[in-house]
């Protein structure tokens, strides 16, 4: 045998047993495979960006719940998105489905387009996300190159070096693909790459496609991918300062965060970089109640480390303040993680002080 047609075989092989494999090992019962249809398949992959299945998993179901159609998300608010969006990160994937659902709305008469260049249009989709929305839901030939799928070309024909990688991946991925089953093949390089060939000890002895594995076979699955330089995450310190009404105190001081920077478009507590500018905040709108610590968050951002001090003021007098409301913190709204756990633990020692007052 020569070498193009071992290498040929190789990749016939290789769509073969994997789909063969995904019979027996793959996903099968995920919420989105059952009765499928684009705008599901659309929404989950835009979740599963970055996002494990299991986290995904009762985002996915309460958002199709809410949002059963094109139609239901195009007529939503960006801020129930974001509502819904509450601590599945990387929120700019909710304001995408939101502008997207307008475009599907005015362009698409709420129809989910079927051509690779019009679903490349929606904003938050890619070229991996656009390929596995072709390949799951239109069984239509494209590939897919998300980090699992990377790994297992990369190991299955040992590439290395960081050279025109990109585009090479992405050739090495179209030439794996076969001539049909292209929605369950997706599925099966998919599941292949989280559920065996994983980062850190790879179960190669199960894996469907060992036989003709390069890096198997020379030995390098601990060396490739390459480990990459971490990115070093930069040290923010943040202070937000939680300001109590005067006369509810379910009532908080709020404000929408802009457009751009972190967590945009959720709801924060007034928030400061530095001490000195939350003090200034404070003696501008006059306020001289009490401070008090209230505790301390570390969270980390994919580029960020914040180390976030929270601290609280109790009102004892009337107060407004421009782009600042009042919010309770029983309504719903879209926050980031820090802010959503503060209101939880605010709304548990309201509960304890209304029990206490009633046992007294
Ligand atoms: N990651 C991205 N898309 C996925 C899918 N359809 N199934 C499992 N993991 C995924």
């Amino acid at each position: 045998m020569n070498g193009k047609e071992q290498n040929n075989n190789q990749i016939n092989e290789f769509s073969k047993n994997l789909i063969s494999w995904h019979k027996n090992h793959g996903r099968h019962n995920l919420p989105w495979q059952k009765k499928i249809n684009p705008y599901k398949i659309w929404i989950s992959e835009v979740m599963l960006q970055q996002t494990q299945v299991k986290t995904v998993l009762p985002y996915y179901e309460k958002f199709i719940k809410k949002y059963p159609t094109i139609k239901d998300l195009s007529n939503s608010k960006l801020d129930d998105i974001l509502e819904m969006w509450t601590g599945l990160g990387y929120y700019r994937r909710a304001e995408n489905l939101y502008k997207s659902s307008q475009i599907l709305q005015e362009k698409y008469e709420y129809n989910f387009p079927e051509s690779y260049d019009d679903i490349l249009t929606l904003p938050g989709v890619g070229r991996s996300t656009a390929g596995a929305i072709l390949s799951i839901a239109y069984n239509k030939k494209y590939p897919i190159l998300d980090g699992n799928v990377k790994r297992v070309i990369k190991r299955y024909f040992a590439v290395r070096g960081e050279k025109n990688i990109e585009k090479n991946l992405w050739e090495l991925s179209e030439t794996l693909l076969p001539n049909k089953y292209n929605n369950i093949y997706t599925q099966s390089i998919m599941d292949l790459g989280s559920l065996v060939c994983l980062r850190n000890n790879p179960t190669c002895n199960i894996c469907p496609v060992n036989l003709n594995c390069e890096s198997l076979k020379l030995n390098l699955t601990d060396s490739i991918p390459e480990k990459t330089k971490k990115i070093k995450r930069k040290n923010l310190k943040l202070y937000f300062i939680i300001i109590q009404n005067y006369k509810n105190k379910d009532l908080i001081l709020m404000k929408k965060n802009s457009k751009g920077g972190i967590w945009a478009n959720l709801w924060s507590f007034p928030s400061f970089n530095e001490k000195c500018i939350l003090e200034k905040f404070l003696k501008e709108n006059k306020i001289t109640e009490k401070i008090t610590k209230y505790e301390n968050i570390k969270h980390n951002l994919s580029h960020m480390r914040l180390n976030i001090e929270i601290l609280r003021i109790k009102l004892e007098k009337e107060f407004f303040l421009d782009s600042y409301y009042w919010k309770n913190i029983y309504d719903k709204i879209g926050s980031s993680k820090p802010v959503i756990s503060i209101i939880v633990r605010l709304k548990e020692e309201q509960k304890n002080e209304n029990g206490n007052v009633l046992k007294a």
